[in-house]
């Protein structure tokens, strides 16, 4: 039997459930920012397994660690304590707010660890979370109750209760919202998945307000912002406000799939011995990954240079909106995840496009039903950019 991507598709579709509708390609190697598929195709991945392998696919340090960690000690429950998980954790509060972290496998479990915990943390009485229309928190029942995006809970009634959204941006309804039973406001920085919608520095300087006045806390979803993306660490950084909870998953383990929840020690008290735990969160391989993640990105210069990226990326996505202003009409976001907004005539060929840069060998995707969205890894080059600049440019002459 051959092993080509029509061949991967024709098992794959026999054996799985339904819920991804795929591209035609089995992907079989990463390296840097180019992935192969398994008929031998290149392409230039400016999605990165959707902010996940920032340092690019198969990073060598990263590799290593896993090799080596992989030979002493893959799993032992957290029953008791591992090397690269101590680790981990030192390097994650060294380097936010944080005092303390819980290790979980993915983005909706840090965000069901957050949930958890502000609930627990404000007492039996007081468990509504407040989230922003538009948002996505995660799939697990209670995260996808805290996504803005009613066509995601649509016939997996009834939601868990005790979550409301408020509209984006608006915060006169925000506060109408709060009750005596709330206990959080959770809002991702940018929204990534609602098509890179970034909420205004202003807009979160007022909700981290009214955290306070109501004595809230407040959760930054930073699953897809975190660890580098928008140009620095954390895009809290960036706003001059520190949330009280904050959650991390994605691009930490480079690949390995991992995500925390961060607090500060007096909020992480009430998570006791018994009220929440993981078997494999912070299993030792992802956790090494993590590390070696992360002291890449904490290096001198990284983050600079994302930034500076970022901006050229901008600047040619924002010409790209100049000279076809009938199908997008600007560009934003922050950093390395960038999103060109489409017009009503180009959001009806949104999805159309990513096929046909696909076909040209360019990885994005269409995002909130409003963008082409841009989540290259981090060590994407000048070059690159310029690559994928021209390939949209040429796609969207073409149309
Ligand atoms: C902001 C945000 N929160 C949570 C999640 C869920 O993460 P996961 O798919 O790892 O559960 C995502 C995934 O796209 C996300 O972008």
């Amino acid at each position: 039997m051959s092993e080509d991507n029509k061949n991967w598709a024709e098992r794959s579709g026999k054996v799985f459930m339904g819920t991804y509708a795929r591209y035609p390609a089995a992907m079989v190697k990463g390296e840097g920012c180019t992935l192969t598929d398994a008929d031998g195709r290149k392409y230039l991945d400016c999605l990165a397994g959707i902010a996940v392998c920032s340092l690019g696919h198969c990073h060598p340090a990263v590799t290593e660690a896993i090799c080596k960690q992989a030979n002493e000690l893959v799993h032992v429950s957290n029953l008791y304590y591992t090397k690269p998980q101590t680790e981990l954790a030192e390097l994650l509060t060294e380097h936010s707010f944080a005092d303390q972290v819980f290790m979980a496998n993915s983005g909706a479990e840090a965000n069901e660890a957050a949930i958890k915990l502000a609930r627990i943390c404000a007492g039996p009485e007081r468990y509504g979370i407040i989230s922003l229309a538009g948002s996505f928190h995660g799939r697990t029942l209670a995260t996808v109750a805290a996504t803005g995006q009613p066509k995601l809970q649509e016939g997996f009634e009834p939601m868990p209760e005790g979550f409301s959204h408020a509209p984006f941006g608006n915060l006169n309804v925000l506060e109408a919202l709060i009750c005596d039973q709330t206990c959080a406001i959770m809002c991702e920085p940018i929204q990534g998945e609602g098509g890179v919608r970034p909420l205004d520095v202003e807009y979160l300087q007022a909700v981290a307000k009214i955290c306070r006045d109501h004595n809230l806390l407040l959760i930054f979803d930073e699953i897809q912002t975190g660890l580098g993306r928008t140009g620095t660490l954390f895009a809290y950084e960036q706003l001059g406000i520190v949330p009280d909870i904050m959650t991390v998953a994605k691009a930490l383990g480079n690949g390995m799939p991992i995500g925390a929840a961060l607090t500060r020690k007096e909020i992480a008290a009430s998570f006791v011995p018994g009220t929440h735990g993981s078997t494999f969160g912070g299993n030792p391989v992802a956790c090494a990954a993590a590390v070696a993640t992360m002291k890449i990105m904490l290096a001198d210069g990284f983050l600079n240079d994302v930034q500076e990226k970022g901006k050229y990326l901008q600047a040619g996505l924002e010409d790209i909106a100049a000279k076809f202003p009938e199908i997008a009409s600007g560009a934003r976001g922050m950093g390395l995840i960038r999103g060109l907004v489409l017009t009503d005539a180009g959001i009806e060929q949104g999805a159309d496009m990513v096929k046909k840069l696909f076909d040209k060998g360019f990885l994005i995707n269409f995002a909130g039903n409003a963008v082409l969205r841009f989540l290259p890894p981090l060590i994407i080059t000048k070059e690159e950019i310029d690559q994928l600049l021209s390939a949209i440019a040429e796609m969207l002459s073409e149309l």
